[in-house]
């Protein structure tokens, strides 16, 4: 049976809703499901925008031939040949032979290789170029990189739409809604819309700055996106997020603390400094980044202004789910953040040394601190130094200087650390003869505490 909506008198949704595979690109968890918006246009000229995944097929073809009411399909315009859209563009051809297949040179060649064929007929359409199908006038408009290089949108310059593609899409399935208007977005789909962005195109923002900016000199009354909610109100409130999110510009100003604790006292000393900041009036969140996928702390660390790394030492390294995170991050090339770090080592701490290269590798992190150093829980008096930290990050979210010194980090220990195993040997000389007790490795191999 089919499920379609109108979106203007003849322009239908057609697409189809997945609340089953609990994962979006493999990756992603989609515990709302996911929508696959496609559009026909019943003008003098029908015209399909662009397809499904194979995940709603049979929903899809229901809605495609029903909405058709038996009428040939002229065009499919295909802006995206990710196969979220475009897995069952093969089936539309055997389907719809008659149809011609309007695209851009890249769009194309991607059709070759992901459906190992050439479309019967193929109207190639580079920047700028316009379609008539009847009352309604196409431009095209490329779209490089969002969210992948052959992107292009299209512009219904007779009922002022823009066929947005991935861009101005959310994760989650529409429950019967079809425009943002008929949800509270901003207390509904905010999270999930800024999930989907930071992660899905969010290493492309100035690509994203490129299109809006060529977007700014439209008339666009209405966003028809390939995944979510239509926009016909407010445009303006979609638009001045992505405008953020594209240049890294974070939307509050406060912390957000992601940590990895293996046996709780890196994780004591984040619930501290989270106690700490909170009683100064900071907004935090908090992430235990080897329990909640790091999709989610993404999609935060592009939120908040301040972010806090706080991680185990393990096998000499930075504890895995925040190393993860961490190269996570810097893949989608968050910018302009200001970070302070804990680190935990029960014998020879490295994850600050590890985090800081990981973070000194990335545009405008400036890191406010030398890292809050446990050695596995806090020793007494070292809530001082979380304290001393919650100060640094309080004024910093506030704009203002610090005005109460940081008190002077304890000392750090005097020894020798073995590059073999990691034991410390705490003393200010290491005797020549000495061996180590763990791996019976000799003095040659240590090197003095960094
Ligand atoms: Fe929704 Fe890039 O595909």
């Amino acid at each position: 049976m089919h499920c379609i909506r109108h979106v203007t008198e003849d322009l239908i949704w057609i697409g189809g809703n997945d609340r089953q595979h609990p994962l979006f690109e493999s990756t992603h968890p989609v515990p709302r499901g996911m929508s696959f918006n496609s559009y026909l246009l019943l003008d003098e000229k029908t015209v399909l925008f662009d397809t499904v995944d194979r995940a709603v097929q049979t929903q899809f073809f229901e809605n495609l031939e029903y909405a058709l009411g038996g009428r040939k399909l002229d065009y499919v315009f295909v802006h995206h040949m990710e196969p979220d859209h475009a897995a069952t563009l093969g089936d539309v051809m055997l389907r719809h032979p008659e149809a011609t297949i309007v695209c851009n040179g890249k769009i194309l060649n991607m059709i070759r290789q992901f459906h190992c064929t050439d479309p019967k007929e193929v109207h190639l359409v580079n920047e700028g170029d316009s379609i008539t199908t009847g009352r309604h006038t196409f431009t095209f408009v490329n779209a490089p990189m969002v969210h992948w290089p052959e992107v292009m949108v299209s512009y219904d310059s007779t009922d002022k739409i823009l066929f947005s593609a991935d861009a101005f899409g959310t994760f989650g399935a529409l429950n019967g809604v079809l425009f943002a208007d008929e949800v509270d977005f901003d207390r509904d789909w905010l999270d999930e819309a800024r999930r989907y962005y930071t992660n899905i195109v969010g290493k492309y923002g100035p690509q994203v700055q490129a299109l809006l900016k060529k977007a700014a000199g439209l008339d666009i009354q209405m966003i028809c996106p390939l995944h979510g909610p239509v926009w016909r109100k407010d445009l303006g409130y979609i638009v001045d997020k992505y405008a953020k999110w594209a240049a890294y510009e974070p939307e509050v100003q406060g912390v957000l603390i992601a940590f990895a604790s293996v046996y709780g006292g890196t994780e004591t000393a984040a619930n501290i400094l989270a106690c700490r900041l909170a009683e100064m009036g900071i907004p935090v969140e908090m992430y235990d980044v080897s329990v909640t996928h790091y999709s989610y702390v993404l999609s935060d660390a592009f939120k908040y202004s301040h972010i806090v790394f706080a991680s185990t030492t393990y096998n000499n390294g930075i504890f895995v789910s925040m190393e993860n995170l961490l190269h996570d991050i810097a893949h989608h090339a968050l910018r302009g953040r200001k970070v302070a770090l804990i680190q935990n080592g029960s014998w020879a701490p490295a994850s600050g040394k590890l985090m800081t290269e990981i973070l000194s590798g990335m545009k405008g992190m400036e890191i406010l601190e030398a890292p809050v150093t446990l050695k596995s829980t806090l020793a007494p008096g070292q809530d001082a130094e979380l304290e001393a930290l919650a100060k640094v990050l309080a004024a910093s979210v506030k704009g203002e200087e610090v005005v109460e010194e940081a008190p002077a980090p304890q000392d750090k220990p005097k020894g020798f650390v073995c590059k073999i195993c990691g034991f410390v040997y705490e003393s200010d000389t290491l005797p020549d003869d000495f061996i180590c007790p763990i791996c019976r490795r000799p003095a040659s191999d240590f090197e003095p505490l960094a």
